[in-house]
């Protein structure tokens, strides 16, 4: 079949790597991609969310399959768009409904959500100018640190973690006042949770549901997890303590009341479920995400054996029961080359070398690069993810490092802890 990728950094480039292993795929377009996704299949310059474009394209090129990389388009409602066009409903989009995609597009309505199914989770209170006191008094009634997340999605900024109640309250009145635009005219107050994080990932077709491999991200740009958030340093797979016991926890307390809370509010959801959990005894749910991790995936694509067109098929068909998932048993790790300054100013259009010098035990995955008369240059703050597997995370991670090094820009950088608290 043919099948259209939306989005262009790592993730897809990694999703698009694993599409065109399958015996399934005819043929592979990215829309937008980068100069990585162009090595698997074939770029079209479309942007992920520009829908009649997209349609068009789907049309002309006989695609068979939309697959959805950001939550952008699906906030937007991508998948909407196609079911409710008689010329575009038999082809299935993989990713919710505009409504499912709430769970990542409102935090107010993903804890409500939770509240609803007894899902596991902080406690919390949506303020607005109109209970601005109310939230002072419940800041009142929490201990530090204090978090406050904006409502809507602020791309990826838009919490706030405050050591004391002054900066708090300042805080949340700023966030009200548009510190995020209209993404913080309601504010989430929540109770700070303590313990390890995990990124788990479910595949569903609105009924049956699939675990796939889980992984840990790093988000900070320093060592030792300091310094500012970024969109993720690195990740591994396994996670240790996310063990058979912790998984049945998760499973049975978390994932199914969620695929089950979805169905019975009629909330149509056939695609990926992001659950950022924390605490590695008792799991809680941080935040839903409507679509997989960034750059977890550039570590899950690695620890899934199976044929992945076979499992989306599976989705698009609602028989995701029928197909098959066989997890990889090495380890996976990745390890994000990035810009000079990121995550604050950084400059682009700088030459990689050495792409090709990388240990042939290496899998390289593209998040901000683009190709120029023959050459390829960074394009972004995330810049490559150096891939690798190994009998544990170590052999990984060391193979990593060396292509790491092996490949060359102009202030390049890189943590060189990625996993060092498992
Ligand atoms: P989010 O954008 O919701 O993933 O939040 C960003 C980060 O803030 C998370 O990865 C956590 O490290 C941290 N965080 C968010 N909410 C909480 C909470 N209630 N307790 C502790 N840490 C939190
Ligand atoms: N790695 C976290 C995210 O994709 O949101």
């Amino acid at each position: 079949m043919n099948i259209l990728l939306l989005g262009s950094g790592g993730r897809e480039h990694a999703i698009a790597w694993k599409i065109a292993q399958s015996p399934k795929t005819d043929k592979l377009f990215i829309a937008p991609g980068n100069a990585g996704t162009a090595q698997v299949g074939t770029n079209v310059a479309i942007k992920a969310d520009d829908f009649q474009a997209i349609k068009d394209f789907v049309l002309a090129n006989n695609v068979n399959m939309v697959v959805v990389g950001p939550e952008d388009p699906l906030v937007k409602g991508v998948y909407d768009f196609f079911k409710n066009d008689a010329s575009l409903a038999d082809i299935p989009v993989i990713g919710p409904s505009k409504e499912g995609a709430q769970l990542e597009g409102s935090k107010d309505f993903a804890k409500a959500f939770m509240m609803r199914h007894n899902i596991p989770t902080a406690r919390y209170k949506s303020i607005s100018a109109e209970n601005l006191e109310e939230g002072y008094a419940f800041l009142e009634s929490l201990e530090a640190p204090y978090v406050l997340k904006a409502d809507g999605l602020a791309a990826g900024k838009g919490v706030l973690i405050l050591d004391t109640l002054e900066e708090a309250k300042k805080e949340l009145a700023n966030m009200l006042d548009g510190m995020f635009g209209d993404a913080s005219k309601t504010v989430l107050i929540e109770e700070f949770m303590t313990g390890i994080e995990c990124s788990v990932f479910v595949m569903t077709d609105g009924t049956n549901y699939k675990v796939l491999p889980v992984a840990k991200d790093y988000k900070r740009i320093g060592e030792g997890n300091t310094g500012l958030n970024t969109g993720g340093m690195g990740a591994v797979s396994p996670v240790p303590f996310a063990d058979e016991a912790y998984m049945a926890k998760v499973d049975e307390q978390i994932i199914r009341p969620t695929i089950e809370g979805l169905k019975a509010e009629g909330i149509d959801y056939k695609g990926f479920i992001f659950l950022g959990l924390i605490n590695e005894n008792d799991p809680k749910v941080i935040e839903y995400n409507c679509r997989m991790g960034d750059p977890e995936t550039e570590v899950v694509m690695l620890r899934i054996q199976s044929d992945l067109v076979d499992l989306l098929e599976g989705i698009a068909e609602g028989n995701l029961d029928s197909r098959t998932l066989v997890h990889d048993p090495r380890a996976a790790v990745t390890v994000m080359l990035v810009s000079g300054g990121y995550p604050e100013a950084y400059e682009k259009g700088k030459i990689i070398y050495g792409l090709d010098d990388v240990p042939s035990d290496n899998i390289l995955f593209h998040a901000g690069t683009i190709a120029a008369s023959g050459r390829i240059l960074t394009n972004g703050g995330r810049v490559i993810a150096v891939s690798s597997y190994g009998a544990n995370k170590e052999e990984a991670l060391a193979r990593s490092f060396a292509g790491a090094k092996t490949i060359l820009f102009d202030r390049k950088y890189f943590r060189k802890d990625i996993g060092f608290d498992l």
